[in-house]
């Protein structure tokens, strides 16, 4: 997500501006939209932002009076307010002693915002929720800078890396974290505090890992680490031999890599992030009425790739939870079918980029038309999240791999919500069922690291299997879409013909493709379906081909039919998408990985499509 990157050096030095503007540039792989610097300069901290690229702030600070020997500086990928010069951080207090850089989310922004300007009569300049903070600390700030961030991170709820400077103590620089990463790094006569490895690379390769809830003071001279409960920590620093494109990926040999790991963090986010104590959804402030339900007679889910895949398991949800027929379309071919779309339409746009024009030329066809329009996006401020009536976020963090992964997933998790809160809304669905599905929803990130840890028994598989010519996909139900997916991946980056069907059309043609030199994935997670999808398994058995199956936990007698067996944990039919595509997206990265294939940037694809 954001970039984070402070330096402290001796007072008699200065050099800060370039040393973090490089830290920030070491960033850019991560993507964002504007950016900021603050430095020291005659009693307090200047700030300077822009949006857009790096350069548009490097040439804002072109001035060789604008430096010093500390400050802070930060890339932004927009949450909470569009991407724009007021929202970019540094963010200060109103007197400017407080200046505060920020990655993550505040649950609680809104309550702290009321109570500031209720009880202080502070003016905000931004929309963030990060603005808070700055003010937060400034009317606890007694005497005592330290004793001010701790009072205010104990009045925060959320994630976040918090990085903050008081003109007060020019000395030094706080940090505290939750939940999101923060690195210090220990330089010759200065120091530094990041939010990941590459940023500080050049100039200290002995770095500290700061722990969650811990805090850290960093001065030119010295780094203190605070626990929990506040007491000095020591601790050994890490020796790093990455070289800076190993450390933009974290260790990683790829970016895809790298976000398939992420997911776990990503649905967290998109999740629990949303969910009020009593589990009530707050579906980030939309008002959708009873009556406004009631009066859809369609929902139409339009999107391209892998975000299309994601609104067929969207269609399944919605229509089960909120019993509105569904219809799910690609937007290259919804915008040219004179669609029945009028005022009774929710059109539902999902997007990664949130610039794929085909989903934006279909969400202009259908709002001329009248529709009321949501959108699922994950780039904050992008053309679909603003032409939309109401936007859900995805909160996965940029995503940089051509393969979108944790997009889809936590795609996923924003249409159970919406089905979700649909269906309560509605009243479609009792109590004790959505109960039942947010407890569920809940584990997912558990058992998606549990996939994860058996990476190892998947990517055997790929090894053996990365030199198929064919390799197909079937399914029934959720998996039939999943199997889209999972065949999509395949061919995007290892460039194998790949083909997905629904396990039940095989019988009417393409089962005359089946020989002994085809490999089957056959996915089988439905527990109604189960015993349907192992007749389909014996069919293509039948026809000599080799059948990797996928079954949760415990389905053994699937062993009797395939050849062999990839096992996801136990999860109710409804969710089990957000599981089942991760052995899936493992299998194809291992393949193109064997083939020597250029993984995170495939042949003739991009990340973004904006072209028809
Ligand atoms: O940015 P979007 O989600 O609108 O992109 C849609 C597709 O282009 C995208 O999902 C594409 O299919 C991916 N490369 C799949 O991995």
């Amino acid at each position: 997500m954001c970039g984070i990157v402070g330096y402290v050096a001796g007072a008699d030095t200065s050099g800060a501006k370039d040393i973090i503007i490089n830290g920030l540039r070491r960033l850019e792989y991560r993507g964002y939209d504007s950016s900021g610097i603050a430095l020291y300069k005659d009693g307090k901290f200047e700030t300077r932002k822009s949006v857009g690229g790096l350069e548009n702030l490097e040439k804002l600070v072109d001035d060789p009076e604008f430096d010093s020997y500390m400050g802070i500086g930060h890339t932004r990928w927009a949450t909470h307010g569009v991407p724009s010069n007021a929202n970019a951080h540094p963010h200060s207090n109103e007197d400017e002693t407080v200046t505060i850089i920020h990655n993550g989310i505040i649950e609680n922004y809104l309550e702290l915002r009321e109570m500031l300007a209720e009880k202080h009569g502070v003016k905000f300049k931004s929309e963030t929720d990060s603005e808070v903070i700055a003010h937060l600390i400034g009317v606890n700030y007694e005497g005592d800078f330290l004793q001010a961030v701790h009072k205010t991170v104990d009045m925060m709820r959320g994630a976040y890396a918090l990085v903050t400077v008081c003109a007060h103590e020019p000395d030094k620089i706080i940090g505290v974290r939750k939940d999101a990463p923060m690195i210090a790094g220990i330089g010759k006569g200065c120091n530094f505090i990041a939010s990941d490895i590459p940023a500080l690379l050049e100039h200290s390769k002995e770095v500290l890992i700061v722990e969650n809830n811990e805090t850290i003071i960093v001065t030119k001279d010295d780094i203190q680490i605070l626990g929990a409960d506040r007491k000095p920590v020591t601790r050994e620093p890490l020796h790093i031999t990455w070289d800076v494109d190993a450390a933009e990926k974290g260790g990683y040999d790829h970016f895809m890599l790298k976000e398939i790991h992420e997911q776990p963090e990503g649905i967290k986010d998109t999740l629990m992030k949303r969910l009020k104590d009593d589990d009530t959804i707050n579906l980030d402030g939309i008002e959708m009425t009873k009556e406004d339900i009631e009066g859809f007679n369609k929902v139409y889910i339009v999107a391209c790739g892998t975000a299309y895949h994601a609104g067929l398991v969207g269609k399944a949800a919605i229509e089960k939870m909120a019993r509105i027929p569904v219809e799910v379309d690609v937007a290259s071919e919804f915008r040219y079918r004179d669609p029945f779309v009028d005022d009774k339409t929710l059109f539902i746009a999902i997007s990664q980029s949130g610039e794929t024009l085909d989903t934006l030329a279909a969400l202009r066809e259908a709002k001329n038309k009248g529709a009321r329009i949501l959108s699922v996006v994950n780039v904050v401020g992008s053309s679909v999240a603003r032409e939309s009536d109401d936007v859900v976020y995805t909160w996965a963090g940029p995503e940089i791999a051509v393969a979108s992964t944790k997009a889809y997933t936590t795609q996923l998790v924003c249409m159970y919500l919406i089905a979700l809160f649909m269906g309560k809304v509605k009243g479609s669905i009792d109590d004790k069922y959505y109960k039942e599905i947010i407890a569920e929803l809940k584990t997912i990130p558990g058992k998606v690291s549990e996939i994860l840890n058996r990476e190892g028994i998947i990517k055997d598989a790929a090894e053996r299997f990365f030199n198929k010519n064919d390799i197909f996909f079937i399914g029934r139900g959720p998996d039939s879409g999943v199997s889209l997916e999972g065949s999509l991946k395949l061919k995007e980056i290892s460039y194998i013909n790949s083909f997905a069907i629904a396990a039940g059309e095989l019988k009417h043609g393409t089962i005359a493709l089946m020989d002994e030199k085809t490999l089957v994935i056959a996915l089988d997670t439905q527990d109604f379906l189960f015993e349907k999808m192992l007749s389909n398994i014996k069919e293509v058995k039948a026809r000599d081909a080799y059948v990797i199956a996928l079954a949760k936990d415990g389905h053994t007698d699937i062993e009797r039919e395939a050849d062999e067996v990839i096992y996801i944990p136990e999860c109710r039919d409804e969710l089990t998408p957000l599981l089942s595509v991760v052995p899936l997206q493992i299998f194809a990265y291992y393949v193109a990985k064997c083939r020597g294939c250029n993984i995170d940037k495939p042949k003739n694809l991009a990340k973004s499509v904006t072209v028809e």
